[in-house]
């Protein structure tokens, strides 16, 4: 049976196997190197997104279930067990048989889909091919040499928008989602449930380059008075002092790129303790993502939801900035249309947001098919992130979506947005 959501689904399917195809468009060599110690070889991402494909659609995410590949072949792609670093000396597929063993799993998944009831595994399958294009592009954003990458698609041009804070009175909300209101949402964006959030501030626009670039001038870098205790063992083991792509003459150089660091982009590809220690030179502090949420998606006037900040209508490049093609946050100020019902702007696309809560899951959290998606994170040192980032696709967001990375990381694309108590 065919459902209009088996065909969106579908849609998402070819859509981001066309952006997979976009960012392995590289020779082998490329496709096989190791761009950063911390990234995995394109050639392993290509893989394994058809490997999970073929494990969650085809054989119901029942490993012993015989397979298209050779089982010592398939075990290659196992995230939890080779390490990103371990890789490239793996005896990975070549380019070309990886693309034809993730072509074979295609057609056999969208037969599939036709004669499914339960669209739900192909979502989660369009999404997570989506999420490991957005990795790919943190890999390309890091590798060095001349640019492979074009933008694709113009930003609209930022305006002289307040920053300002927005007042969020206090009082009950809906945090997460249920299936039927989002039936893409994975397991940790579920279930809905009530929160009473205590009233707050919170930033209108995120945190842009000149406004950082203020915090690196100040010596906010060599004081450890804004910085967590460990936040700044970690600032001075890593030697960090200043956004990673940053050069500290002004420039930086990203996807193969020079240029002067644009004052009115959104900051990214800094760490939480960074991210920590900018709020509290700011006089301010991080989010919670209850918070964050909240700002995002509560209607006041009406109590409920939302389904995006700006509505119910599905994202358009008027009022987010969302799939990859313009290799950059937009500037602040270029989605006036996008904001919440509190007026709080850019919160989905553009860059990731830092919040201060840690992975926990929601009351009455339970595990999907992928039981090991979010569950053997919890409780691990990882701080959550919200609203995705110019690298992330629409179908992989939602005002619920709940990502995660260790506080150290910053080759995603993150950023931040301050909050402060009433
Ligand atoms: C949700 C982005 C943290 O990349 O580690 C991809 C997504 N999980 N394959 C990650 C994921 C398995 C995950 N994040
Ligand atoms: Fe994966």
């Amino acid at each position: 049976m065919t459902t209009p959501d088996a065909d969106q689904v579908a849609r998402d399917l070819t859509s981001a196997r066309a952006r997979t195809t976009w960012l392995t468009d590289l020779d082998e060599s490329e496709l096989r190197a190791q761009h950063s110690p911390i990234m995995s070889p394109l050639v392993w991402d290509l893989a394994h997104v058809a490997q999970q494909e073929e494990l969650w659609l085809l054989r119901g995410g029942v490993a012993d279930r015989p397979g298209l590949l050779p089982p010592h072949v398939e075990s290659l792609y196992d995230a939890f067990q080779h390490s990103r670093a371990d890789r490239p000396s793996l005896p990975l597929m070549p380019p070309v048989e990886a693309r034809r063993y993730g072509h074979e799993v295609r057609g056999r998944v969208l037969d599939l889909l036709e004669r499914s009831d339960d669209v739900f595994p192909f979502a989660m399958v369009a999404q997570h091919e989506e999420q490991h294009d957005e990795t790919m592009l943190a890999t390309l954003q890091l590798r060095a040499g001349a640019a492979v990458l074009l933008p694709r698609a113009p930003l609209p041009a930022g305006r002289r928008v307040p920053r300002d804070a927005v007042t969020v009175p206090g009082g009950e909300v809906v945090i997460g989602v249920d299936a039927a209101a989002e039936p893409g949402s994975l397991d940790n964006e579920r279930p809905a449930h009530a929160v009473d959030v205590p009233g707050f501030r919170i930033g209108r626009v995120p945190v842009t380059n000149a406004e950082w670039a203020g915090f690196v001038a100040d010596g906010g870098y060599d004081q450890p008075r804004w910085w967590s205790a460990r936040g700044w063992q970690h600032r001075l083991e890593a030697a960090l002092e200043r956004p990673m792509s940053w050069h500290g003459d002004g420039t930086r150089t990203r996807f193969g790129v020079t240029e002067d660091v644009p004052p009115d982009e959104p900051v990214q590809h800094v760490t939480f303790f960074e991210a920590e220690a900018y709020a509290a030179w700011a006089g301010a502090r991080l989010p919670t993502e209850l918070e964050w949420e909240k700002a995002c998606v509560w209607d006041p006037a009406l109590g409920r939801r939302r389904r995006w900040p700006w509505g119910d209508e599905r994202p358009s490049d008027a009022v987010t900035n969302l799939g990859g093609g313009a290799l950059r946050p937009a500037e602040v100020g270029a989605y006036p249309g996008g904001a919440s019902a509190y007026g709080v702007e850019q919160m989905i696309g553009d860059v990731w947001e830092w919040t201060s809560s840690d992975l926990t899951p929601w009351p009455g959290f339970t595990t999907m098919l992928y039981a090991d998606y979010t569950a053997p994170f919890f409780g691990g040192d990882f701080k959550i992130l919200r609203g995705g980032a110019w690298a992330t696709a629409t179908a992989t967001v939602r005002p619920s979506f709940r990502n995660w990375d260790h506080p150290y990381r910053r080759q995603i694309f993150t950023g931040l947005r301050l909050a402060w108590d009433l």
